[in-house]
């Protein structure tokens, strides 16, 4: 029987300990051993609940149990749950985490001891909530370069986007919506920034690159900008907005990451996400394209993901799975204003298509004139844009 401990009993904690309870018989076979919860660590009481033998407030119990052989981390946020993972690891015991701010910022250093201490730092819950794209990535694509990743990352902003585009909601509606359903936060910052997303593109460009992407160099952009105009512009282009991440490494190394509003044709695979549902799309050179999509947040499909790590850590109790990037001190991130894109544009001034190659007018919105132009560096456009209108990114 391999013993485990659960750091947090929040929404992702309580849905580990009932997926473990729930689901031990086959959980068991999986796994080729018992996996049972011998502590739970959490500040809060819970002395109604039916196994509040297993809780503490001190990490140490924890930490000094031999017996416990994996921590599962899904605190958030990166402190205590930085110094609570280092030392597990340095302790011997394997660590698996939802925590996506944690990874993104101190990943190199975590898997690092993982590695020296042949034990394991699994995070596959930390992007897409239970879609399965960390593992994918490490072992299933591995024979590929991954030439390109990008995809809906953030739950909350695609129900807030969704309702915009399909109900014509306002933004300041649309949010009031995700937060009385509980998919928002009450301080949504994070989601409706894009900071969550810039985490979860990072640690996918840092896995798909092989050379850590620091989420500080990502240029980010959210959503509460978005207009009804927009929306409205963006339908006249056939389009529809979506927050999306992007990363692109090329064939000399060099990395291009972004997250922000984009203009997707309704054609493209992405444009039918829609509500609370994540998918990330990875383009490999051997593979082609690959689409992930599902449940990208919630209590049970992000403890799904959590429990399959802590049933790989048990089915290498004694060894390391390589997972692993490395820091780079070179500078390898594209320059922004470099890179290439279609945009969607709108300004008063009907003639202002007329200074963009390939430029092509999808319609009015109000007073305004909309065009799509066609591919020019972001720094090009910028120029020729001036002040005169406004622009949303296309994918395509
Ligand atoms: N706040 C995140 C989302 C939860 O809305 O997708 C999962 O990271």
């Amino acid at each position: 029987m391999v013993k485990v401990a659960i750091l947090g009993y929040g929404t992702v904690g309580s849905g580990v300990y009932e997926i473990i309870r729930k689901n031990a018989a086959s959980i068991k076979r999986k796994a080729g051993d018992e996996i049972d919860i011998k502590y739970i660590l959490d500040i809060r009481d819970f002395e109604n609940h039916e196994e509040k033998q297993l809780f503490t407030k001190n990490f140490d119990d924890i930490l000094n149990d031999e017996e416990v052989k994996v921590v599962i981390e899904v605190m958030g946020g990166l402190n205590p749950a930085y110094d609570f993972s280092k030392a597990a690891l340095l302790a011997g015991k394997h660590v698996v985490t939802s925590n996506k701010e944690l990874v993104a910022t101190h990943g190199t250093e975590l898997l690092q001891i993982a590695q020296q201490m042949n034990r394991n730092y699994l995070f596959e819950a930390s992007v897409g909530g239970g879609i399965p794209i960390i593992r994918p990535l490490n072992q299933c694509l591995a024979a590929n370069e991954i030439e390109e990743i990008y995809g809906i990352l953030n739950g909350t902003t695609n129900y807030i986007l969704t309702k915009m585009v399909k109900e014509g909601a306002s933004f300041d509606d649309a949010l009031a919506e995700a937060q009385r359903l509980g998919y928002a936060e009450r301080n949504p910052e994070a989601d409706v920034e894009g900071h969550d997303a810039c985490r979860k593109i990072a640690i996918l460009a840092s896995l798909a690159s092989g050379k850590f992407v620091d989420y500080k160099n990502i240029p980010t952009e959210g959503i509460t900008g978005i207009t009804k105009s927009d929306v409205a512009c963006a339908a006249k282009a056939g389009c529809v907005i979506k927050l999306v991440g992007y990363a692109k490494i090329e064939d000399d190394g060099k990395v291009f990451a972004r997250v922000c509003p984009m203009a997707i044709p309704q054609t493209h695979q992405l444009a039918d996400v829609n509500g609370v549902f994540n998918a990330i799309l990875v383009h490999g050179d051997s593979i082609d394209d690959v689409m992930f999509y599902g449940r990208g947040a919630g209590k049970l499909p992000t403890a799904s993901a959590v429990v399959a790590d802590v049933i790989d850590s048990v089915k290498h109790i004694d060894s390391h799975i390589r997972l692993m990037w490395r820091e780079v001190k070179e500078n390898f991130m594209m320059d922004p204003e470099e890179v290439c894109s279609r945009y969607l544009i709108r300004s008063a001034n009907a003639d202002l298509a007329e200074r963009f190659i390939k430029a092509e007018i999808v319609g009015e919105v109000g007073a305004e004139t909309a065009f799509v132009t066609g591919p020019l560096k972001e720094k090009d456009m910028k120029e020729k844009l001036g002040s005169e209108g406004s622009f949303i990114r296309m994918l395509s």
